[in-house]
């Protein structure tokens, strides 16, 4: 199997009071087996709405999966019962939240919940053998075994976020969404906590989705990377095609606004005007009232997907056939 992760013309909505947010639009993403994708894009893009989507988190009301497919080695998790859903979150697919805290339990010591994971999944480990992997959970990622004991609240931000780095890897998934992982963190703690992922990654080979508004976290540990806007995916390839020849005026935009990607932004906000609220989208590509190479046609017509070759998707009217449209420049 060469994606592990295929997800097909996924539609996600909420449906509130004051209308009818349209969070993911027709989204079209493909994982290879191993390989790690960043997903990039402003607040409200509607990243995490799409990773709590493969996991089967969106809660009804008010949100609900209306279309599509979220293949994962070939089977749609989108069909699966909650039941059976059960058996694949935490074992197979991981996530690791923005905010660690909201993932531990406060009045649980870090070991127990660790082995608890443990014990779910490895229901084969007696006692001692549950004790003993949990520890080895908590020297991979940099925790002296003996802090098993202690409470999240003795933990620093950084330290609670490898808690749950470990507890998202103590199935060994062969699938980890790491959503804004670091955000919560202090720089060099950040810094840190994704050389930590990305040593696991390597270890395990476990494949990584990684969501984040950060152009420079994306450049060192992602080999895929794709930019959403309003709920689609706008610009998908490898990191080096996006990077140096990303095609979509949404993506140049990004890049141009950040002089070196080494440098921190707080905020994705580069291009005049805002991303449109996405209980109201425009008509036609959603991007289109704050591009300069608007015509007519774009406030009408969804762009396609083109491929540009070696499966550097854009989804913008100025490419036809794969080749940039000169005209009106
Ligand atoms: N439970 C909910 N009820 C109603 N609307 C929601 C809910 N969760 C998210 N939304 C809306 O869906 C859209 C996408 O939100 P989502 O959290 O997926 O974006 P995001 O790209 O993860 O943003 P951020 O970078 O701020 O985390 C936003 O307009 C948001 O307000
Ligand atoms: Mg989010």
């Amino acid at each position: 199997m060469d994606n592990i992760l295929e997800i097909k013309d996924l539609v996600v909505r909420y449906e509130t009071e004051d209308g009818l947010v349209k969070a993911v639009n027709s989204v079209n993403l493909a994982l290879k087996q191993g390989a790690s994708v960043g997903l990039v894009g402003e607040t409200g893009a509607g990243k995490t709405t799409l990773a709590k989507s493969v996991m089967r988190l969106i809660q009804w009301p008010p949100g609900r999966i209306i279309s599509g497919e979220i293949l994962f080695e070939g089977k749609d998790l989108v069909s699966l019962t909650q039941e059976q859903m059960y058996n694949i979150r935490g074992k197979e697919i991981s996530m690791i939240f923005q905010d660690p805290m909201t993932a531990l339990n406060p009045v649980m010591t870090v070991g127990k919940q660790i082995a608890e994971v443990i014990g779910v999944h490895e229901a084969h480990l007696d006692e001692e053998g549950t004790k003993k992997k949990m520890e080895e959970m908590l020297q991979m990622v940099g925790i002296d075994p003996q802090r098993a004991e202690e409470y999240p609240h003795q933990f620093s931000g950084g330290m609670k976020q490898r808690v749950v780095i470990a507890i998202a890897l103590a199935c060994n998934p062969k699938l980890l969404i790491a959503d804004e992982p670091t955000t919560a963190l202090d720089v060099t703690i950040q810094a840190q906590v994704l050389e930590l992922i990305r040593n696991l990654r390597d270890k395990l080979g476990t494949s990584l989705l990684l969501i984040t508004h950060d152009l420079g976290v994306v450049a060192q540990n992602c080999e895929y990377v794709a930019i959403m806007y309003a709920g689609e995916i706008v610009e998908y390839g490898e990191l080096r095609d996006v990077f140096h020849r990303g095609a979509h005026p949404y993506t140049k935009g990004l890049f141009d606004s950040i002089p070196k990607l080494t440098e921190k932004v707080d905020r994705l906000r580069p291009i005049e005007g805002m991303m449109p609220d996405p209980a109201n989208l425009p008509e036609g590509c959603k991007f289109h009232p704050r591009c300069q190479y608007a015509t007519p046609e774009c406030g009408q017509v969804q762009p396609p997907e083109v491929d540009l070759g070696g499966g550097h998707i854009v989804r913008c009217m100025r490419y036809s056939g794969g080749k940039p449209i000169q005209s009106g420049e």
